[in-house]
């Protein structure tokens, strides 16, 4: 697994009004938004492209432009989807599948699947998982392992907080022969007794959307 974190007095900026707990709703939406966009950069650094002949007002030449198939971003129900408006800022060509996957609360390293959008044979496709928090790992491999089954060329996990602990069981629990990467902007200091990440910014889905 290869782990990237966001290293940017930007992203620092950004992320400690984010995890501010007076900070409302639209201004969170935004900031994810913003700060995914950020991430996008160094998630797609090894996104396939091809050459495309063009013609500038000047003069002809061969540009690189995305390749096909297209890749797939796959955000995870329901905290996920506040981070679809940056990515698809940022690939507007990409297809977009969507994974319902939560944690079981009375146990929560186990994964209840509850929705799924995809398609079957995702072969030669390079796929971007988004979901702001990676607490437990669970959600992670699970969702890693059922679009590596349907033969996803490589996975890159955009996350915007980390814990350790979840970072770990990533590590241990993804077949290695998975073309695998996270990025993130933050490793934070532990999970407490509830898996919420520490310091972290609460419940992602619910500072997004509210409490439903
Ligand atoms: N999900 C969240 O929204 N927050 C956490 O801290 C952990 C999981």
């Amino acid at each position: 697994m290869e782990l990237h974190v966001l290293n940017h007095p930007l992203v620092e900026h950004k992320l400690t009004v984010l995890r501010d707990k007076n900070t409302p709703s639209s201004t969170f939406r935004e900031l994810i938004s913003e700060l995914v966009m950020l991430e996008a950069y160094e998630a797609t650094r090894n996104l396939d492209v091809v050459d495309k002949p063009i013609e500038t007002p000047v003069a002809p030449m061969i540009g690189k432009h995305i390749a096909e198939p297209r890749p797939i971003i796959v955000p995870v129900l329901r905290a996920g989807l506040g981070m679809l408006d940056g990515m698809t800022k940022m690939i507007p060509s990409a297809e977009v599948g969507f994974l319902g996957m939560k944690r079981d609360e009375d146990n929560p390293t186990k994964q209840i699947t509850y929705a799924n959008r995809l398609p079957e044979d995702l072969t030669g496709r390079q796929c971007f998982l988004i979901d702001p928090m990676l607490a437990t790992g669970g959600t992670l491999v699970a969702a890693t392992h059922y679009l590596a089954e349907r033969g996803a060329k490589d996975i890159t996990a955009i996350n915007i907080i980390a814990a350790p602990e979840g970072l770990k069981f990533v590590q241990e629990q993804i077949d290695p022969s998975i073309a695998f990467k996270v990025v993130v902007c933050a490793v934070d200091e532990k999970l407490n007794d509830k898996a919420y990440i520490v310091p972290g910014l609460g419940d992602a889905g619910d500072r997004l959307y509210g409490v439903i």
